[in-house]
């Protein structure tokens, strides 16, 4: 095992006063370790990581070596991720979470499931709880036709945890990357309650009052005093289905119109889009979008927690952490992988967010 770092002893991790016991082990943090993840695991202390964020290699996908992915059966690679799987379940605090991502492959024409396979022997062999299956939509997924299937644009990750004490900050999950998004999109279905309200059998009143009314509401979106709000028009909506006397009905058969506003929290879907990405001049040919990586961090830890990746590859997870104030272990069996991921994560300023509401 060849360490690309400084083994550092972090002592805020390992405080140890009783000189009768053996002396702790030094914990590296703020390392990358190139070896086999199924060895290095094995030394690492129990109960001393937040999140293992990792997406292991694909089978018979891309041929990284000598490393897991190269198994003759199926079987056999499922048992490989497994038994590293195992290994993350022992170094996470009962706090922690363990989101492992895991490709999908083709074989005879069918795909063949095996991030399922993987998912379901996992929740069969060991005491986890599997708390989302969060689904990431590739925006720009590999241009390729086919004449008999679709173009596959999604990769499962799955969030395992040991007990119902994890940690987890949703209000800090797609704050960013969605808002100017989302107001865009409150834009344009305003846009076409416009267009219906001219449309409709209203008179031309009710339509200057409906319009007024659309206008408030499309600024209050905008200015983050309502999450979002639904617009009814005589004759051109259904009408409210349990409507009371007197309520939306009453609005609607009265002024031709209601408008339905949402207050609170955005809904917090499985769900993270983000483009597929490459680096310049890296060799690895599947690194994490930066992006997705930085949001699941922030959804599973807050700064100064450890964050370790098995299978760090170009470093994405390293580098995600260190941006955000998170100490990070990273593994590789390839030492050019490694050697590049250490030059990564070397050129990363640390930054601190003034919207991260878990910061201390
Ligand atoms: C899918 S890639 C990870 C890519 C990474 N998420 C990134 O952003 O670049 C899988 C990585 O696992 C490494 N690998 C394969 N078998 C390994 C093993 N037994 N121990 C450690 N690393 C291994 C490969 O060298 C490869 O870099």
């Amino acid at each position: 095992m060849v360490r690309t770092d400084a083994e550092v002893s972090d002592t805020s991790q390992n405080t140890n006063h009783d000189t009768t016991q053996p002396a702790p082990k030094p914990f590296p943090l703020d390392t990358i370790l190139c070896g086999d993840s199924r060895d290095i695991l094995r030394s690492l202390p129990a109960a001393a990581v937040d999140l293992v964020l990792t997406s292991p290699p694909y089978f018979h996908q891309r041929d990284y070596g000598r490393g897991i992915g190269n198994e003759a059966k199926l079987n056999d690679y499922i048992a490989a991720l497994l038994s590293v799987f195992q290994e993350c379940l022992r170094v996470i605090k009962p706090t922690g979470s363990v989101v492992f991502n895991v490709g999908d492959k083709y074989a005879h024409q069918s795909l063949l499931l095996i991030p399922y396979r993987f998912a379901i022997a996992a929740l069969e062999q060991f005491q986890v709880r599997l708390v989302n299956n969060i689904t990431w939509v590739k925006r720009n997924p590999t241009p390729r036709h086919f004449q008999r299937r679709l173009v596959s644009s999604t990769e499962p990750f799955f969030h395992f945890v040991v007990s119902d004490a994890y940690q987890y900050f949703p209000q800090n999950f797609l704050q960013r990357e969605t808002r100017p998004e989302q107001r865009q999109q409150k834009r344009r279905v305003g846009r076409r309650y416009f267009q219906l309200i001219e449309a409709s059998t209203l008179t031309p009143e009710q339509k200057a009052r409906a319009r007024a009314a659309l206008e408030v509401a499309v600024s209050e979106v905008e200015e983050g005093v309502i999450r979002d709000f639904r617009m009814k028009i005589r004759g051109m909506h259904s009408v409210p289905f349990g409507g009371r006397e007197g309520g939306r009905n009453l609005h609607l058969e009265r002024d031709g119109f209601t408008i339905i506003r949402m207050h609170g929290e955005r809904l917090k879907r499985d769900v993270i889009e983000t483009a597929v990405e490459s680096l310049r001049g890296c060799l690895h040919r599947a690194v994490f979008p930066e992006a997705l990586v930085t949001e699941l961090i922030q959804l599973l830890t807050r700064p100064g927690d450890v964050v370790l990746d098995p299978f760090l590859g170009s470093g994405t997870t390293a580098v995600a952490a260190k941006k955000l104030g998170r100490r990070y272990i990273g593994i590789d069996l390839n030492p050019d992988y490694c050697a590049y991921a250490q030059q990564r994560v070397a050129s990363v300023m640390y930054q601190t967010s003034f919207l991260d509401v878990t910061a201390p």
